[in-house]
């Protein structure tokens, strides 16, 4: 185990933002990681695990404790006709796992492809695009619990999946390590092509019955429309994607920021898409865009996608300081404008006033 001093933690996120880690170990194995946890536990450290570094607003005065970064690589599969089941490890690069079960010919992941960031976080806030969802498709999670240090295989029903949300971020946010993932997939399946955006583009004559791979290609074209895929030199793609949850509200709140909109911005139709529970999904991108936040919208260093408004950009050199109040200006303005609360999406770390966010 090789402990390292005041590593800058920036260049570990897509946005390009934070100050260092106190301490930083990077473990690539399971005997690794019990060995760092136990490191920060005989010192008192707090312990922050990173995993991709996608989903993350790192404070401008970094970590004081141990950063344990997650390395464990490897990815193994089993299956029959119909079904393959993959194990893969905590670390290991998510898009080129969703490309090796799609050469695999295996359906389920396609439309989660051109999603930055490891294996690992995707149980943590279900990550979901493009029609699906890993909780769908997630059979265990494997993970180490941080109080006692012993591992566990967490079946599905036991990981509490919601929008954006599992046991991992909610009730037992920060308990548990998550090491290895296993997903089953269908063996020869269907591409799914439910969301709107992938069956206008093939609507628009790309292919009449798409394979897997012309899904898998879709889904990263969109991304990338929207800056959502990770290009270098692409300033728009430093940001952690949708900065914003979309909100799930009641069909009375639904209606009444529709009448609202009919008011306020006529012709221009509320979007509003059915969630669980009879509750209604409302779009964060839409309010943020009809609360005055044109796309391009910059404060300071920091600014709006050009390509979309719910993602927050790092245009070069801004500190999480003005990522925070570029977003604290948008919930404010959204709040006032349409009387809805957006809660952010990313995972704040080393800010110790919670009320930030
Ligand atoms: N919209 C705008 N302006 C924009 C973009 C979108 O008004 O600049 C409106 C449009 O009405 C559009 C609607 O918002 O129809 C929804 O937009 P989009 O299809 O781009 O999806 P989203 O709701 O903004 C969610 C996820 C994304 C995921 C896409 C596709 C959340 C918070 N975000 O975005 O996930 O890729 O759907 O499934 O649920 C992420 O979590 O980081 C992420 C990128």
């Amino acid at each position: 185990m090789r402990i390292q001093e005041n590593i800058p933690l920036a260049p570990f996120t897509t946005l390009h933002v934070g100050g260092p880690a106190r301490y930083f170990v990077e473990s690539h194995s399971e005997h690794e990681v019990s060995e760092a946890v136990a490191y920060a536990f005989a010192r008192k450290l707090p312990l922050f695990v990173l995993g991709g570094g996608s989903n993350l607003v790192v404070s401008d005065a970094g970590w004081p404790g141990l950063v344990l970064k997650i390395s464990l690589a490897g990815v193994e599969f089993e299956g029959d006709i119909q079904k393959m089941l993959f194990h893969v490890a905590a670390g290991e690069n998510w898009d080129d796992f969703v490309a090796l079960t799609v050469s695999k010919n295996c359906s389920g992941l396609e439309c989660l492809s051109g999603i930055p960031g490891t294996a690992g976080g995707t149980p943590v806030q279900n990550v979901g695009a493009y029609g699906q969802e890993v909780s769908e498709t997630i059979t265990r999670v494997h993970a180490l619990e941080i109080a006692t240090g012993k591992t566990f295989d967490i079946s599905t029903s036991d990981c509490g999946f919601a929008y954006r949300t599992s046991r991992f971020n909610t009730t037992h946010q920060n308990q548990f390590i998550v090491l290895e993932v296993s997903y089953r997939l269908h063996r020869n399946g269907d591409p799914k092509i439910d969301y709107a955006d992938l069956k206008k583009f093939f609507a628009a004559g790309n292919s009449a019955n798409p394979t897997l791979q012309q899904v898998r290609d879709a889904v990263r074209s969109i991304r990338q429309s929207k800056a959502m895929l990770i290009v270098e030199g692409d300033e728009d793609c430093r940001s952690a994607g949708s900065f914003f949850k979309n909100p799930i509200v009641s069909q009375a709140e639904a209606d009444r920021v529709q009448s609202l909109a009919e008011k306020l911005v006529p012709g221009k139709a509320l979007p509003r898409y059915p969630a669980a529970n009879g509750q209604v999904k409302l779009a964060a991108a839409w309010l943020v865009e009809q609360s005055g936040f044109h796309k391009g919208y910059s404060l300071g260093p920091v600014g709006i996608s050009r390509k979309h408004t719910l993602a927050i950009v790092n245009r070069g050199g801004a500190a999480a300081n003005d990522i925070l109040a570029l977003k604290n200006e948008i919930q404010k303005k959204v709040f006032g404008t349409w009387g809805v609360s957006l809660q952010p999406e990313p995972v704040f770390v080393g800010f110790d006033r919670s009320d930030d966010r």
